[in-house]
């Protein structure tokens, strides 16, 4: 059976350390609150479980989070300007703009906005260039989340056999480059891939970011895998006053006899996108006011 990497403790033991971080540091500097805003546009009903969660793991450590929410019609330039006044206002360390944003907009214009010492979902071509070099850097999320779970799980990438399936902006690429810099050897797999299950049975590591409920069963996992599911769909209830579940692109009851570490769906890696939220915060926060020292390793703010 394999072992859970939990996202929910280890959310919650970064919490605790950002808090007395924060606590200390404005102690000693004398500095305000670290701020948080994010720029919701419309009213994607994810969205807002999402926005809630950051929130509510805001005010749990001492971040003031204040939400921008444009009507779904907003224009680009009403956005753009909403970038542009939290860009200018000292009281907001830290900009995150929801995605997805509605189709009438253009999102790559919108992150390109965000002043990139604000860039706390690490989306900025900055922030990604510096990722590519390796170079100290605000990292996108749930990257970043990934790597701390693995690390804390006691699994070393370095010369494993790594597959990622997804090749987003958001998670599948820079998941490849985290991983490859921890010296996996790695490839990605996508919606074009051709013979997804060999390259799936071959992965000692499988992170799994295609958004298909339940794309990896049983028959696509390698025994003794360590198997990380970034997907979450809502399954609809089967009945009339059940509540809906959760799921992710992990058939869990399947694959958990076969591997030997796997993250829950939900519990798993959701937590962890939300804590290394609260971290990039905290490091653009500390930088800005005072000099705070960089995370001491790649994706880790416990300290
Ligand atoms: N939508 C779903 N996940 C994320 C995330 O990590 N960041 C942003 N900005 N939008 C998201």
């Amino acid at each position: 059976m394999a072992k859970h990497l939990n996202g929910r403790l280890l959310a919650a033991r970064y919490e605790a350390s950002l808090r007395a971080s924060i606590a200390q540091h404005r102690a000693s500097a004398g500095c305000p609150p670290p701020g948080l805003a994010v720029v919701r546009v419309g009213d994607d009903p994810a969205s807002g479980v999402y926005v809630r969660k950051k929130a509510q793991a805001c005010g749990r450590v001492g971040i003031e989070s204040r939400m921008v929410h444009h009507v779904a019609v907003a224009s680009q330039q009403e956005v753009l300007e909403s970038i542009h006044q939290l860009n200018a206002d000292p009281s907001c360390d830290g900009i995150l703009v929801q995605l997805p944003v509605p189709s009438t907009l253009d999102a790559r214009q919108l992150l390109l906005a965000v002043d990139p010492a604000k860039d706390v979902d690490g989306l900025h071509p900055l922030n990604l260039g510096r990722l590519v070099r390796g170079e100290p850097g605000l990292r996108s999320c749930t990257p970043a989340g990934v790597m701390a779970l693995l690390a804390h799980g006691g699994i070393a990438p370095e010369g494993m056999r790594a597959l990622v399936i997804g090749r987003s902006v958001l998670v599948g690429q820079p998941m490849g480059i985290l991983l490859q810099q921890a010296n996996a050897t790695v490839t990605v797999a996508h919606s074009r891939t051709r013979d997804l299950s060999d390259h799936c049975r071959q992965a000692e590591l499988l992170v799994v970011a295609a958004g298909q409920p339940g794309l990896v069963g049983a028959d696509r996992v390698r025994p003794g895998a360590v198997v990380v599911d970034v997907g979450i769909h809502r399954v609809p209830p089967r009945q009339q006053g059940e509540r809906a579940a959760l799921c992710g692109d992990v058939c869990f009851a399947a694959v958990e006899p076969l591997a030997s570490h796997i993250t829950p769906v939900p519990g798993g890696v959701g937590p962890m996108t939300v804590a290394m939220l609260l971290c990039n915060t905290v490091q653009a926060w500390r930088q800005r006011c005072g000099g705070g020292a960089p995370r001491p390793a790649e994706t880790d703010c416990l300290h």
